[in-house]
């Protein structure tokens, strides 16, 4: 017996929390892509950056002369397209070939007790940069590091303007050998410190808040592969209420990510991710409303009064004649979504609480209806619009508890079912068909996406755009 509840206990741990419930794979596209972004991003913090002053001296026979470059800007940086290129099972090489640099400053000398001022244009010509970046997971977090970079600098021009410097200009060979081996040598560790502050940036958080109330646990179930073609990450995805954090009743369901190269990104998110998102809006008491007659319109021919009720419930009217009522509707179990190739089915378990309102203060509990909804959706992405259709599959609501004796709630049903008929689903259908926005991030937006509903998960496929393509297009 022992040996049966070890190995359950074994089973059970496995299961749980080990698969993976979102999948995202980069593709050599959308490789291309990002690296695209990062020139662009880079060439304009060029521009911004103040460069480190330098100084040191030059022999010129007569005795030294003591110099210091400051001020330097960038004020032009020629970036050619980096090549880019997954390597399979470790990460990304990065090259770069032909960076040239313009770069202006001030300078000051000492010689003896003279002091000389001016200013000065460099160019640097010919950055070749070579790098290859590991990617791993770390305490279940994507860590980069880069594992071999190397960086030559074709040659360098300077030219010294103001005070005396046709003194100086002889002697810029000796210096330009100086400055492009100090160039060269800083190329490497500078871009080393960047990766190193973008891995302390990927390793200060494994949630990301989506709202007031529910977080995603985003930590790494497993080290990210890297193919020849794309690279995937393995994400725990589970939704925890901000509130109470607490695991569902449900474990995380196994799936393959079919993930497609001619598209910058795949992300699969399974039926667990989805309910795990249902489980944290529910113990977070979001799905909770209170409904009060004067948020029903007034030309409604239903209103929350107990004498309307009185058809529906002879008794009500008798013990509380002509009262306004108020209902507390509350989803009561978590919401069960299931994807079965192109439909989703949701099982939504509600209660309503009715009161009679005495006064503002003074409610009276009356009865509670439990209701079973199941519904059909089908979802599809067009045009960059979320569309769909949804429908009522089963609904039943019988009468959980009463304080006013029992009552038939067949009559209940066929009005819910007429209210949802009639009026909800038609209304939220006219909405679907016209189309819900895709969400943006920071600027980002998606384009040519696709979504497909397979069995136990869904699969969107999409290329990406940010402001910086526009940027692009107004410069052609
Ligand atoms: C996310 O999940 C991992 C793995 O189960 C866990 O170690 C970590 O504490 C979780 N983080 C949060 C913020 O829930
Ligand atoms: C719903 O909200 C009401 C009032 O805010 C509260 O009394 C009740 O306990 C809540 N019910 C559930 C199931 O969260
Ligand atoms: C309830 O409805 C009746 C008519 O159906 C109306 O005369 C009465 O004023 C209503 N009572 C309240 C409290 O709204
Ligand atoms: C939802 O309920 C229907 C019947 O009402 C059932 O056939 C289906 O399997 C249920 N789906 C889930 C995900 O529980
Ligand atoms: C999905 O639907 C098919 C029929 O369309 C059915 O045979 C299959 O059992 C369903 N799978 C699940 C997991 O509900
Ligand atoms: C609707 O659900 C009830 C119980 O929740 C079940 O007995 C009935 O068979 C279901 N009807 C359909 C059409 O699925």
């Amino acid at each position: 017996m022992w040996l049966v509840t070890i190995f359950l206990l074994m089973a059970v741990t496995q299961t749980h929390a080990d698969y993976p419930s979102l999948q995202a794979v980069l593709s050599q596209k959308g490789l291309q892509k990002v690296s695209h972004w990062m020139t662009d991003w880079f060439q304009n913090e060029l521009g911004k950056i103040t460069l480190p002053d330098v100084s040191g001296s030059v022999d010129i026979f007569l005795g030294l002369v003591h110099y210091v470059l400051h001020d330097m800007h960038v004020v032009r940086c020629d970036l050619p397209e980096p090549t880019v290129a997954f390597s399979e099972g470790t990460g990304v090489s990065l090259q770069v070939n032909g960076l040239s640099l313009a770069i202006n400053g001030l300078w000051n000398t000492q010689f003896g007790i003279i002091h000389d001022s001016g200013w000065f244009d460099l160019a640097i010509f010919t950055i070749n940069f070579n790098t290859l970046l590991e990617f791993q997971s770390t305490e279940e977090h994507l860590s980069i590091s880069s594992v071999m970079c190397t960086a030559d600098v074709g040659s360098v021009q300077v030219h010294f303007h103001g005070g005396a410097s046709f003194f100086f200009q002889p002697f810029v060979q000796r210096f330009s050998g100086r400055i492009k081996n100090m160039i060269q040598e800083r190329i490497c560790p500078g871009f080393q410190e960047g990766i190193e502050n973008i891995d302390k940036d990927l390793a200060t958080s494994d949630y990301i808040k989506m709202d007031p109330y529910v977080y995603l646990n985003v930590s790494l179930t497993d080290s990210p592969v890297v193919f020849n073609n794309g690279f995937e990450l393995y994400i725990k995805g589970e939704f925890y209420s901000l509130s109470s954090p607490s695991e569902p009743p449900f474990s995380p369901n196994h799936f393959e990510l079919p993930w497609k190269a001619d598209y910058m990104l795949s992300v699969g998110m399974s039926e667990f991710c989805v309910n795990s998102a249902a489980f944290a809006y529910l113990n977070s008491g979001v799905l909770n409303i209170t409904i009060t007659d004067d948020m029903i319109p007034k030309s409604s021919p239903i209103h929350l009064n107990t004498s309307q009720f009185g058809s529906l419930i002879p008794q009500l009217p008798k013990l509380y004649p002509d009262m306004e009522m108020e209902v507390v509707l509350y989803a009561s179990d978590t919401p069960l979504i299931s994807l079965n190739q192109t439909v989703i089915n949701v099982n939504l378990s509600a209660s309503a609480k009715f009161y009679a309102v005495k006064t503002n203060t003074d409610l009276v509990p009356l009865f509670r209806l439990d209701m079973q909804y199941s519904f059909n959706a089908k979802v599809r992405i067009d045009d960059q619009l979320l569309k769909g259709v949804l429908e009522l599959n089963n609904l039943t609501i019988v009468l959980g508890s009463t304080e006013i004796d029992k009552f038939d709630t067949t009559p209940f049903q066929s009005m819910v079912k007429l209210a949802l008929n009639s009026f909800i689903l038609p209304k939220l259908n006219a909405q679907l068909k016209e189309g819900l926005p895709l969400p943006r991030v920071k600027g980002f937006s998606l384009t040519n996406s696709l979504m497909t509903i397979e069995n136990g998960f869904l699969v969107v496929a999409t290329d990406i755009s940010s402001p910086f393509d526009f940027l692009q297009s107004d410069k052609l």
